[in-house]
């Protein structure tokens, strides 16, 4: 089955389609912005965003919610990350955190599938870790410059892609995806397009 990754992120397209090339899937990206709901539930969110992306295109779809829960702001920003990434951004998550001893943080993607044959799944992924005292490295999006993942020194935004997927909640949940999907290989020829 072919299907559809709907994202207008090309730091997060890249990252999945690393993991999806190593399992040889068939895919395409679309840079096409879905509606995000205002809901706690990142798995509501991707829910949402993935049934309004099928009524669109009509073809199989990927999409992903993602968010950055730390711990010692009650899990601020949580589903609001992209919003408080475009205004406050990386600087103003630093500021809030200033003179904060316990920085631990997790990264939370939930990744909802939806085609006629399979209906709708959901696949989550987390990486727990830590907020770092000042932003570090230039590479990957949003917030990577400011989380150390556990089990390493370096902030995300310091790591390669490759480095970034052994960790991060994205390629956990993608992982997961991939798991399941590359099932349905086995489906009879009728159900495979
Ligand atoms: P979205 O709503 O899933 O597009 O993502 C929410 C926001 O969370 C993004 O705009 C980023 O600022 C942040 N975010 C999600 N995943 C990552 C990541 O892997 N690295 C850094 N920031 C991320």
């Amino acid at each position: 089955m072919r299907f559809v990754l709907v994202t207008t992120n090309k730091g997060k397209a890249s990252e999945f389609s690393e993991i999806f090339r190593e399992y040889g899937f068939n895919f395409r990206i679309e840079p096409m912005a879905t509606p995000e709901i205002q809901e706690d539930d990142l798995r509501k969110i991707a829910r949402y965003s993935v049934l309004y992306a099928y009524k669109v295109l009509r073809e199989p779809v990927l999409v992903e919610d993602a968010g950055l829960f730390i711990k010692a702001l009650n899990g601020f920003p949580g589903p609001y990350s992209s919003y408080v990434y475009e205004t406050i951004g990386v600087e103003g998550i630093l500021k809030l955190m200033e003179g904060v001893v316990r920085r631990d943080a997790r990264f939370e993607s939930a990744l909802a599938f939806y085609s006629p044959l399979t209906e709708l799944k959901i696949f989550t992924g987390a990486v727990e870790g830590s907020i770092s005292e000042e932003p570090r490295g230039r590479g990957g999006f949003g917030f990577d410059p400011i989380f150390i993942p556990d089990g390493s020194v370096k902030t995300f935004a310091e790591m390669s892609l490759e480095e970034k997927n052994r960790f991060s909640h994205r390629a956990r949940a993608a992982r997961k995806f991939a798991e399941w999907f590359k099932t349905l290989k086995t489906l009879p020829p009728i159900y495979q397009d």
